[in-house]
């Protein structure tokens, strides 16, 4: 370490042995990713106390260093916590950062903190512990959009709408049953996010730069203290595997993907066009210069923002594609992106519940919508399969009847007996279903459109929901004990 007079360097530097010049001012801030990194202090912290507990407790540094160690990182993180902490480039990242600071306040016991550990196996520990918060906190506010949806869905179990394939009217379903396919798909991104919270919490240290330490650690008790799940098995992996987030990265453009479609029909809803659902006053702009507009800005940022969440995903993807094993600087690129990314998908579900909420549906128009567009067309088809006509026969008849409508300006119900029985015999003998709630009704099958089917996927999905919001708060109440007792030792 350079620190003399005779040899000065502008920026003094940890890894400074070898080194005779200091590092060009532009390479320094190339480099440098103390201004994102910064946000990883706290995790950097907890990785470090539960280390320095356990290199003490393998006798690998001595009891009243570790205890000095810990003092220090206490405070630290109030400094840190209370905005008095300063961060410098010339510190390069958190990780230095916080050394150097240990070292003004303790002195030399703090050169024994960074034994049998690398920046490599701490900076992925860091973001492991960062994306393991990460994901309990998306989950939250998942959850919350998926009890905003619930709760419409149960204000509107007898709305009908028109159900739509090509953005054409196709056939009669409730709201609920609209409502209830995000939940189902919430949920989807629910299940991925905590599949992939078991492979986040994993321990990689003790896999040191690369090929593991030479140090007795006890790789099981730092995971143990730090409540994760376990060790990473492969050193070199260890310290290069960014799966975790590009996972984390894959799941939160799935779930800004199922937004982005929601936003969609919002907007799509709230058109004069349309007028099926008025978006509330909160959660809609105005036009600088039409005085009568009303804007779905909210709606739209959620159906762009997307765009930038699946970049951050693509952006990473490329990052890590070509790198050999095992660290490479590149790595340091994996921050910024899933950073932002978390950021911009934590906002949108913080403004999504209560707008969602305040959604006033049009059902007047939707119910006149769903009787319009010959939409029970199928379900006349199905009255004449089951007085015995073949599918494709009955397709073709009521094809036909649809276009002597069409001619005529009439809709099924408007035609007399006399016309429908010129068709076929059996319409002359028994009327066919001709109502929207006919055809709701009819689709009692599971997964189906029929008032019952809808109350009980919206019964099952209050039930998960409460078990997926269990867990959550189980996963955060322990690892807040475990940060707690990690603190504890460091007087916090
Ligand atoms: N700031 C670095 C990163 O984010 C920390 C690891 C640096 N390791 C190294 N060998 N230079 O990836």
């Amino acid at each position: 370490m350079r620190e003399s007079p005779e040899q000065p360097l502008s920026s003094f530097k940890l890894w400074g042995g070898r080194f005779s010049k200091p590092t060009d001012r532009l390479v320094d801030e190339l480099n440098a990713s103390i201004s994102f990194d910064r946000r990883l202090a706290y995790h950097d912290i907890l990785g470090s106390l539960a280390h320095v507990q356990m290199l003490a407790r393998q006798g690998i540094i001595p009891e009243i260093d570790a205890v000095a160690i810990v003092e220090g990182l206490g405070i630290i993180l109030r400094e840190i916590q209370q905005g008095e902490f300063e961060f410098r480039l010339e510190d390069e990242d958190i990780h230095l950062s916080v050394e150097r600071r240990l070292r003004e306040l303790i002195g030399p016991a703090a050169g024994r903190l960074h034994t049998a550990r690398s920046r490599n196996d701490q900076v992925a520990l860091d973001l492991r512990l960062w994306t393991r918060d990460a994901i309990l906190v998306v989950s939250k506010g998942i959850s919350e959009v998926v009890q905003a949806l619930l709760d419409l869905a149960g204000r509107h179990r007898e709305t009908v709408m028109p159900g739509y394939t090509h953005l054409q009217r196709a056939q009669p379903v409730l709201l609920a049953h609209h409502l209830h396919a995000y939940v189902a798909m919430l949920f989807r991104d629910l299940e991925r996010l905590r599949d992939l919270y078991g492979r986040v919490n994993r321990s990689p240290l003790g896999s040191g730069a690369l090929a593991g330490v030479t140090y007795p650690v006890d790789r099981q008790y730092v995971a143990d203290l730090l409540a994760m799940d376990g060790i990473c098995e492969n050193s070199l992996d260890a310290v290069s595997d960014r799966d975790f987030v590009l996972e984390f990265l894959a799941a939160l453009s799935l779930l800004m993907t199922h937004l982005s479609r929601l936003a969609e029909e919002l907007i799509l809803w709230s058109t004069g066009e349309f007028g099926f659902v008025e978006i509330d006053d909160a959660y809609a702009t105005g036009s600088s210069i039409m005085p009568q507009k009303k804007n779905p800005d909210v709606a739209e940022l959620i159906r762009a923002k997307t765009g930038r969440v699946l970049g951050h995903l693509t952006g990473l993807a490329t990052v890590l594609k070509g790198l050999p094993l095992a660290y490479n600087k590149d790595l340091q690129e994996d921050k910024e992106g899933v950073f932002d990314a978390f950021d911009t998908v934590a906002l949108i579900l913080q403004v999504l519940p209560p707008m969602l909420r305040t959604l006033r549906f049009r059902t007047d128009r939707m119910a006149e919508a769903a009787a319009g567009s010959f939409s029970l067309a199928t379900d006349l088809a199905d009255h004449l399969v089951r007085q015995g006509m073949p599918f494709r026969e009955a397709h073709e008849l009521v094809g036909r009847v649809v276009a002597y409508c069409e001619a005529h300006k009439k809709d099924f119900p408007d035609l007399t007996p006399a016309e429908w029985s010129q068709f076929h015999p059996l319409l002359a003998e028994s009327r066919p279903p001709l109502t929207v709630w006919d055809a709701i009704r009819a689709r009692e099958i599971p997964g189906g459109t029929g008032p019952g089917q809808v109350s009980r996927a919206l019964e099952q999905a209050v039930a998960r929901l409460a078990e997926e919001v269990a867990w959550i708060e189980a996963e955060r109440q322990r690892l807040a004990a475990a940060e707690s007792r990690l603190l504890a030792g460091a007087a916090l």
